[in-house]
Parts: C-alpha cells; structure tokens; sequence
C-alpha cells in the first residue's frame, strides 16, 4: 500500500505576515518569522493515498467533512505541484510505481476545535505537503516544500520547520526564492513557552485573506511598516540567537501592535482586537512594569485570541495574572505541565483593569504549550485511511 501520515504544528507569528504583492502565487510584501508550537499539544494530522484501483478523482475529507478539491484552487495547486515532482522522479527512474497517475485519498484532522479560533489553515497545509511529499518519496527539502506550502495559505510555509522560522519574502516574480528557512531549532531555546488565550467572539470577523487584500490596496501606514519589518527581521532573529528574551519580546509585541494599527488604517477599518484582548494587553504591560523587567510578550492574529510568549521560569506569573483578571471555566485549561499559578507583583498596578475585573469566561480557555518541532512521520498504525480509502 501507498501511504504516508503526517503530523503538523502550529506557528503563531512574531513578526507578522500582511500583505500579497501577488495573491495567485501568495508571495508577501514582507517577510516575517515565527515561533512553532509543540504538537504534543496542538496538531494537524494527514494521510495520503494513492491507489490504483480508487475511481477516478482525487478525495479529501477534513475533520470527517468531505470537501471539493478545485482545479486551480489552493489544494488543487498544492497537490498538482506535488505531483508534477513525483512525475519527474518517475521520469528518470522507471522502475518506480506511477503514484503520479494514481488517484488519491487524503484524510485530515485537526486535534483543536476550529470553533476555538485558532488558526488551522497553517498546520493543515503543512501536514497536507509534508504528507504528500512522503508519500511520493518527494527529495525535496523542507524549503523547497514551503514553496508549495505557501501557495496553499501564506502562514503554512513556516510550519514545515519547528523551533523559530523566518519566511523571505524573496525577489523572483514566480515565487522561488519566497520560502521558509529555520533560523533556530526548537532545541536551541527550549524555555520559550506560550500562553493562548481563547477570546469569545460572537461574530465572525474579516478573514486574514481579504482583509490583508484590503490592507494592501487602501492603507498609506503599510508603506511605513514595510520600512519596519527589514530591521525588526534582524533584530529579532539576533534576539533569538543571543537568547535575549527582553529584546525578543519588544519586538513581538511592537510588531503585533504595528499590525493592529495598520489594521485600523484600513478601509473601511478592520478591529480583530477587542475590549478584552486590549484589557490582556494592559494587564501584560503592567506585569512587564511591575517585575522591572519584561517577561511576557502579546501577539494576536487575525482575530481577537492572545498567544502570551514567556520564558519557562516565569509563565507561572503569566498565568497566575491571566486567571486572576479573567476567570475561566475549570475544564477550559489545558496544561501538561501543572504550573503553578504566581501571586502578581507586590508593586503591581489593579486599576488597569476596569472595575469588578471580568465575567467568568470573557477568555473562554487557556491552553499552555511551548516551542516545538516540525512535521513528524506517524506510524501505519495512526492512519486515518480504512481499507477503502475513507476516513475511519
Ligand atoms: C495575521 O496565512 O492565513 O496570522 O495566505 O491568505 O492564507 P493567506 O493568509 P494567512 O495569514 C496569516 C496572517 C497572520 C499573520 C501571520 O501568521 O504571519
């Protein structure tokens, strides 16, 4: 049997990705870097078969759901790609079966509710290529893979690495030098936990694609932001090697904040942020005042949840902090690693919170989770394939 299962981490952006200079081939106006999340925790997981007896026609179900795969859609490109690479294989070496030939049969399943507004489209697509990479036997490195990736959502390039992972934006108009590369392994810096924060947010808000479409062809700050993100993309990357939190963390959350605003310089303006994610801001600012030092760091996407990075030795003060001012339902906290929640700082300033503090569940859920590694191959074992190519 040809087969291959995949897993794929999340990536949550230090330096943010906004903005297509071209949306067909997803190449960016800026290049950005971010930390990989442990998949122990959080996980995109995909199988791909090829067989020659399937009917006619490539089948994808994701989380059970079947979807349809468009020519010329992102999947479609995404798996064409793939396969035009496998044919050249098969080219040169006759010998190989013509798994290019053959129909598929792919399965995907996220271990993390979509509803809780965390991002799936990046470790879905970078378990899709990496899966289907494997199952072609593709010699491709990870880099060249996040080209592929790329084209399928922006942000998937950068879950084919674990550890912290820069996307170039690159120069070529067809888009080959504007790939992922790994500027330092999860091992490298093993302290840096993060904190996600699940935010209730009734309506659905503008999605990353056209809102950053709408960024590019209306905002003037993006050009000022564009002028930013060389320099914080050096900075940044020197932080992590030198391991220097403080500086790793300003420029987290300065960029965040530059993203946010260029949000708001939209229009018609676009808010991902609201009341309780700018109170989160505040409550971390004044831990950061109040320790003297800087041992948290906020970013948000694309929507209204926080992911707070911190190192290992002071998370238990981040969420001793985030369950004082927001309260949350017991069964909604995820952590492996049984931290214990910090008094805040004797010097620590309450009023930043409005008064009588939050409604229980104003943050629906905390999950805790640290830096991690990138794609991994699972055992035949842990298929989501039966014997007739469905989804178990
Ligand atoms: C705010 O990768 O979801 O999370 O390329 O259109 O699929 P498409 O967009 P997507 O955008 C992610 C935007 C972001 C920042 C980031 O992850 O860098």
């Amino acid at each position: 049997m040809y087969e291959a299962t995949v897993s794929a981490p999340v990536n949550i952006a230090c330096i943010k990705y906004w903005g297509k200079r071209d949306t067909k081939l997803i190449l960016p106006t800026n290049s950005s870097l971010s930390v990989t999340l442990d998949q122990d925790h959080l996980r995109s997981t995909t199988t791909s078969r090829a067989d020659e007896s399937f009917e006619k026609g490539d089948r994808l179900w994701l989380n059970g759901k079947e979807e349809t795969i468009k020519q010329g859609g992102r999947l479609g490109v995404c798996i064409s790609e793939l396969r035009g690479w496998r044919k050249i294989e098969e080219d040169k070496d006759s010998s190989l079966p013509k798994l290019s030939q053959w129909p598929l049969r792919i399965a995907s399943y996220n271990n993390f509710p979509t509803a809780a507004g965390l991002a799936s489209s990046a470790s879905g697509l970078a378990a899709l290529v990496a899966s289907l990479a494997k199952l072609f036997q593709l010699p491709q490195n990870a880099s060249q893979l996040s080209i592929i990736a790329r084209q399928g959502s922006g942000s998937a390039c950068r879950s084919l690495f674990g550890g912290y992972v820069a996307w170039r934006e690159g120069t070529e108009k067809d888009g080959s030098d504007s790939l992922a590369e790994q500027i330092e392994s999860e091992t490298h810096w093993p302290e840096i936990h993060a904190l996600i924060c699940v935010v209730s947010d009734a309506k659905k808000g503008t999605s990353s694609t056209s809102g950053m479409q709408r960024t590019v062809e209306t905002s003037t700050l993006l050009k000022e932001r564009l002028n930013l993100v060389p320099s914080r993309m050096n900075d940044i990357s020197q932080a992590i090697r030198s391991k220097n939190f403080e500086k790793f963390a300003i420029l987290t959350m300065k960029d965040s904040n530059s993203f946010h605003s260029v949000c708001l310089d939209t229009f018609p303006p676009i808010f991902y942020l609201n009341d309780v994610s700018k109170s989160i801001i505040q409550v971390i600012e004044e831990l950061n005042r109040s320790s003297g030092k800087i041992i948290a760091a906020y970013t948000f996407d694309a929507g209204p949840n926080a992911v707070i990075y911190s190192l290992q030795e002071n998370i238990g003060k981040v969420i001793g902090a985030i369950k004082k001012f927001f309260p949350t339902e017991e069964d909604n906290q995820v952590d492996p690693f049984n931290t214990k929640p910090e008094e805040l700082p004797v010097d620590f300033n309450e009023n930043v919170v409005r008064q009588g503090g939050w409604e229980k569940g104003a943050v629906k859920s905390l999950i805790h989770t640290k830096v991690g590694d990138g794609p991994r191959t699972l055992s035949k074992e842990e298929s989501l394939l039966n014997d007739q190519g469905e989804p178990k």
